[in-house]
């Protein structure tokens, strides 16, 4: 499964890329307004940070011209952009036409495996499918994932399912039990994927056996 951190601040896309097991970033119109900088000089850093990298710029229009254009003008920019497109019939008519461009999109916003088959149909790159939002409202996000996973498989088509809003570590471990091609996270939850109280205390007595010996290495 692809691991994506999910923000607009290049600076935490530089932490995260240090680690060297992120494959790409994906950001949204919240997510850029919110790190308060220009979208192109915020979208091309990116790029930089993560040269092998998969990264999402959404469109902000809801037309379809609108979007065709603007999501031409983002592609535009760098070959490592995936335009992403909301889930409405001009966002997945909109997807049609840049996949037979050979644009790469990922359509957002997407909550059931019946909107996922839309998606899948105009052939999107990515299916971006909300869990947290999902489960905030007292139902089971992470199914739709599971569900849209089995429909691409059942039925050949090419596009990912990613599983985005994610808010915590479990929903990493049920998109892994779910099939997802892909996981988007923000920082906290990346940063989170770390941690286990059992590995500071192992490595805490390790360093400490060690000192008390008066090792060294070389
Ligand atoms: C997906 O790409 C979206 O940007 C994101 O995951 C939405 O997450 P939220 O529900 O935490 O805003």
């Amino acid at each position: 499964m692809k691991l994506f951190i999910d923000t607009g601040d290049v600076g935490e896309v530089r932490r995260a890329a240090e680690w060297g097991i992120l494959d790409g970033c994906t950001t949204n119109p919240s997510l850029i307004a919110k790190a308060g900088r220009g979208f192109k000089e915020t979208v091309l850093e990116i790029c930089e940070i993560l040269p092998e990298g998969e990264i999402s710029a959404e469109v902000v229009s809801t037309d379809r011209e609108g979007m065709l254009r603007e999501a031409r003008e983002i592609a535009s920019w760098h070959p490592n952009i995936v335009v992403k497109v909301p889930l409405t019939p001009a966002g997945v008519a909109t997807v049609r036409r840049l996949t037979d461009e050979g644009i790469k999109t990922n359509v957002t916003l997407v909550f059931t495996v019946s909107q996922a088959l839309l998606a899948a149909k105009a052939g999107a790159t990515f299916i971006s499918n909300f869990v947290g939002r999902v489960d905030d409202v007292s139902t089971d996000g992470m199914a739709a994932v599971a569900e849209t996973v089995a429909m691409v498989e059942r039925y050949g088509f090419d596009s990912q399912v990613l599983a985005a809003s994610v808010r915590h570590p479990r929903h990493i471990v049920e998109a892994l039990a779910a099939g997802a091609h892909i996981a988007t996270a923000p920082m906290a939850v990346l940063e989170a994927l770390f941690r286990h109280p059992l590995t500071d205390a192992g490595l805490e007595r390790f360093l400490s056996d060690w000192r008390k010996a008066g090792l060294s290495i070389g």
